[in-house]
């Protein structure tokens, strides 16, 4: 089934991220592994007027089947076309390529965009690597994004304990010999629920802006940086989780502040997935505890898309500030 991005209409991200630089916001990288997640993000983003990047890790390739997520990401743009009448900008991008074989195989399947992730690799291999993607990729439209510096957390199989911020001293010459056309950067943000190693929310440090600050100085104020491990990990949620027989303890995420700041400086896209993740759950073991009789997975899943979609909307406007850069559909 091989496709060509622009044969399941879906955009790269290089107009996406002229925009988003151009206008001060930067754009949702949201993930998704099942129907209900992927129909509210792009409820939301219709709703709300905003670009979005439907994103897709390995693990969420495993899970749903990565030609089943080809379609299903067509039939989101379907639906936002043909029945939400929405002309927002809709990328699928590989989340965390760990090497050329799955970036190539996703391009060919029709992502439009992909990230090769070799931020753990010595920095000669990591650009050796990219640069390849890069050419593979543009050969065929498609958009790359690199990583340099080492978040901490779990991205799919590589787990990091500390992390390693980006030295603003290299992200030229990675840029220039990788061709690469977003760049993620390290300065404090790490992926998961668990991001600081801190026992009150108050100890949570403020992200590093002032290398943030000194990378977009050398890349010049049109490149767009990227930032993963971007989630709040919004405290209702987790009490919610907590308040209804789960056990997730001093879960703090980045300040939503702190990613608004960002976005004046060169961030243009923003990866969020675990928030999306607490909110399902939290809304699933509510209704659990609440309504011990219900078996109907709709009447589950059903209130857990609606509370996904409220929290995106949310972020769009609040966290992202790219709520109202197309028209909505409100
Ligand atoms: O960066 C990691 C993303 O949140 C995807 O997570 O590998 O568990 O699907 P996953
Ligand atoms: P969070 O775990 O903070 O949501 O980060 C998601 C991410 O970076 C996906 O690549
Ligand atoms: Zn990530």
């Amino acid at each position: 089934m091989p496709f060509k991005y622009e044969e399941l209409g879906l955009s790269n991200t290089k107009a996406m991220f002229e925009k988003a630089l151009n206008e001060g916001y930067a754009v949702p990288g949201y993930n998704f592994n099942n129907m209900e997640q992927l129909q509210a993000i792009v409820t939301a983003c219709a709703q709300s007027g905003s670009p979005v990047i439907l994103q897709v890790s390995k693990g969420a390739r495993a899970y749903a089947n990565s030609t089943m997520l080809i379609y299903m990401a067509h039939g989101a743009v379907k639906m936002v076309r043909e029945e939400l009448k929405s002309e927002i900008p809709i990328a699928l991008h590989l989340d965390h390529g760990g090497d050329f074989e799955i970036c190539k195989s996703c391009i060919d399947s029709g992502f439009s965009s992909v990230m090769y992730d070799g931020s753990h690799l010595p920095y000669e291999e990591n650009i050796k690597i990219t640069k390849q993607v890069v050419e593979y990729a543009h050969a065929r439209g498609v958009s790359v994004e690199a990583e340099l510096g080492v978040l901490a957390g779990i991205e799919d199989d590589v787990h990091a304990e500390e992390s390693t911020y980006t030295d603003p001293d290299k992200v030229v010459d990675f840029v220039n010999r990788t061709g690469c056309d977003s760049l993620a950067i390290s300065i404090g943000t790490s992926h998961g629920a668990y991001k600081f190693k801190v026992d009150r929310i108050e100890d949570v440090p403020p992200l590093r802006i002032d290398i943030l600050k000194e990378i977009q100085q050398k890349l010049g104020r049109k490149y767009p940086i990227v930032l993963h491990g971007s989630s709040s990990v919004l405290q209702e949620y987790v009490k919610m989780i907590n308040d209804n027989g789960g056990n997730l303890e001093k879960a703090f995420g980045v300040r939503e502040d702190q990613i608004r700041e960002a976005t004046k400086y060169g961030v243009a896209k923003v990866n969020i997935d675990s928030d999306g993740r607490l909110v399902v759950t939290a809304i699933i073991r509510k209704i659990f505890n609440e309504k011990p009789k219900v078996f109907d997975p709709r009447k589950y899943l059903g209130p857990a898309r609606d509370e996904l979609i409220k929290m995106m909307k949310r972020k769009n406007k609040e966290v992202l500030g790219c709520a109202g850069a197309y028209p909505s559909i409100e």
